[in-house]
C-alpha cells in the first residue's frame, strides 16, 4: 500500500511540533524533504496516512516516535577537521595562552567530527607541553541516532579525509577484513571526549561553563528569533574571552552577548579593549 501525499495540513502540525520542541524551521519548500523522510515511518507503523502520523506525535504516549521523527528530519552532515580555518586559530590561541585546563563544547556535535577533530589538536597541544593534561570535550545533539554512533566513533575513512598521515596514525585504528574502509578513533582520546543529548531550543545551563564552543552548520535550520536566541543560551555558557565558532556560511547573527570578530565564523566573548 503507497502512502498517501503529505497535505498542506499534516505538513503544517507536524512542521508546528517540531518548531516548538526543538526549533526546526519548515518552510514551505520543505515539504517534499519532510515526506521522503518520514513515509517510511507511516507505511512501518501501518498508519493510513501522516495525518495519522501527527495525531501519533502529538501524543503523550507516541512510544519513541517523536524522537524517531527528530532522527529522521535532523540533517547530520558533517567531517572531520570542517572548516580547518577554525582549528588553526584555535591552535595559535592556546599556543599563545599555554592554559593548564580546557574545557571545549561542540554544541550540535552531529556524528563526532567536530569533537574528535579537537581532541586531536587537543592531544597533540598536549604532547608539546602547550597545554596542561586537563582538558575535555563535550559533544551534544538533539538526535540520539547520531549520539549513538558518536560514541562508537566509527567512521567511513572518508570522512577523515581532512586528517593528515600523522595524526590517523596516531589517533585511528583502521578496520580489517569486515571493517575494511572503516576507520575508529582510539581509546585514549575517546577517554577524553563526552557525548549526551541536549536541545539548543531548552535550557542549557546544566553544561558549562566552557573556554571554547562550537556552534557551526546548525543555526540554518531556525528561524531568525530561534538563531539569536540560540546563539544568546549558548554564549551564556561560554567564558569571558572564550572562543566561538560558527559556520562561515551562516554569517552573523544578531544577538545580545558583545562578540569580537576574530575571523569569518570566529569571535571572543567581550568587546575588543
Ligand atoms: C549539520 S550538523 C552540524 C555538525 C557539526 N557541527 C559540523 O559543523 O560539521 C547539525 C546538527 O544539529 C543538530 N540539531 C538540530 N536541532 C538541534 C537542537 N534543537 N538541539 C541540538 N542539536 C540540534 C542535528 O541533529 C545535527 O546533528
Amino acid at each position: 500500500m503507497t502512502t498517501p501525499p503529505l497535505s498542506d495540513r499534516s505538513f503544517g502540525r507536524i512542521a508546528g511540533l517540531m518548531h516548538a520542541a526543538v526549533g526546526l524551521s519548515f518552510t514551505p519548500n520543505k515539504k517534499p524533504l519532510m515526506s521522503s523522510r518520514l513515509a517510511s515511518r507511516v507505511q512501518h507503523l501501518g498508519l493510513q496516512g501522516f495525518d495519522d502520523y501527527a495525531a501519533l506525535l502529538e501524543s503523550p504516549d507516541d512510544g519513541g516516535e517523536f524522537q524517531m521523527a527528530v532522527d529522521l528530519l535532523t540533517t547530520n552532515e558533517t567531517y572531520f577537521f570542517r572548516e580547518p580555518a577554525h582549528f588553526a586559530l584555535l591552535q595559535a590561541e592556546l599556543q599563545r595562552t599555554r592554559p593548564q585546563q580546557l574545557k571545549v563544547w561542540s554544541a550540535a556535535s552531529s556524528f563526532g567530527d567536530e569533537a574528535y577533530s579537537t581532541a586531536m589538536l587537543l592531544a597533540d597541544l598536549q604532547a608539546q607541553g602547550t597545554i596542561g593534561a586537563d582538558w575535555s570535550v563535550l559533544g551534544t545533539d538533539i538526535s540520539e541516532r547520531v549520539l549513538q554512533s558518536a560514541t562508537q566513533a566509527i567512521y567511513p575513512a572518508e570522512r577523515l579525509r581532512e586528517v593528515d598521515a600523522r595524526r590517523l596514525k596516531r589517533y585511528c585504528l583502521r578496520g580489517e577484513g569486515e571493517s575494511e574502509g572503516l576507520v575508529q578513533v582510539c581509546e585514549s582520546l575517546r577517554r577524553q571526549v563526552r557525548f549526551g543529548q541536549l536541545n539548543l531550543c531548552a535550557p542549557v545551563d546544566e553544561v558549562g561553563p566552557f573556554d571554547v564552543i562550537f556552534l557551526r552548520n546548525v543555526l540554518i535550520y531556525f528561524d531568525p528569533p530561534t538563531k539569536s536566541a540560540v546563539v544568546d543560551r549558548v554564549l551564556s555558557r561560554l567564558r569571558p574571552g572564550g572562543l566561538f565558532f560558527l559556520g562561515t556560511a551562516e554569517g552573523r547573527v544578531p544577538c545580545n552577548t558583545p562578540l569580537t570578530v576574530l575571523a569569518p565564523g570566529a569571535y571572543r566573548k567581550g568587546r575588543a579593549q
